[in-house]
């Protein structure tokens, strides 16, 4: 169950949501994963708060060091304490020009110095309306995943029109590709996530579904209730 709070959240709202975010999962069932991804500014204040929570970073530049303006390193995030980083979002993609071709340089980095990348591929509405979903699904993991670690990889299946607009992919559609990018990287045990307008209102639905592993959330995540009642998804909940 993994946070993005995208560019939100100064260091006094972080603190203040972690005060009242960790005590609301203070009991989840062990084998639940909680990845909290903030801002690069409030990356100590998840590694110092976490324990019932995985702290998660944005991004990771492929190099160790060097003259990349505003990028970040794997060693820079590791020596933190950061545990997972999100390659490949598709607001990265769209409005930083990200590839392909850097995606993976930044997913083989991350896994090189400890780190668990959660890789986001989803296609756009013109797309889905051409019926072109599953090629250009298959096409970015082809162009993803050489080289990559599949037993230390997630990957969330975020359909771009899904994402911050309240317009969630069906819980039987989002199933249904998140089964065919299992398929297609030929893992059966590979945590896969959906992304795009999970809400406390539709977490249930989603998580009932045997494909879903997990959620990656943006908008709800900002929120400490709102993504607490998200982790804590029915089974828990019901308890
Ligand atoms: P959203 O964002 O939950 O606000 O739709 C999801 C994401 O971008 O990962």
């Amino acid at each position: 169950m993994a946070g993005n709070w995208k560019m939100y959240k100064t260091r006094s709202e972080a603190r203040a949501f972690l005060a009242a975010f960790t005590p609301l999962i203070a009991d989840l069932p062990a084998e639940r994963t909680v990845v909290l991804c903030g801002p690069f500014t409030c990356l100590d204040l998840l590694t110092t708060a976490a324990g019932q929570f995985a702290p998660g970073a944005q991004n990771v530049h492929w190099e160790t060091e060097g003259a990349f303006t505003g990028e970040i390193s794997a060693p820079m995030l590791v020596e933190l304490g950061i545990r997972y980083a999100i390659v490949g979002h598709s607001e990265r993609r769209a409005y930083f020009n990200e590839t392909d071709g850097t995606v993976n340089k930044r997913l083989r980095a991350a896994q090189t110095h400890g780190l668990i990348p959660i890789l986001c591929v989803g296609e756009s509405n013109e797309q889905r309306q051409a019926g072109f979903t599953d090629p250009w699904i298959a096409t970015q993991l082809e162009e993803d995943l050489p080289g990559i670690d599949l037993d230390r990889l997630v990957i969330a299946y975020e359909p771009l029109w899904a994402i911050g607009t309240g317009a969630t992919c069906e819980a039987t559609e989002a199933n249904r590709v998140t089964g065919l990018i299992r398929t297609l990287a030929g893992r059966a045990d590979l945590p896969i996530l959906y992304g795009g307008s999970v809400k406390p209102g539709n977490i249930d639905e989603l998580m009932d579904r045997p494909e879903i592993d997990g959620v990656l959330v943006g908008g709800a995540s900002l929120d400490p209730e709102s993504f607490a009642r998200i982790v804590n998804y029915k089974a828990f909940a019901a308890t």
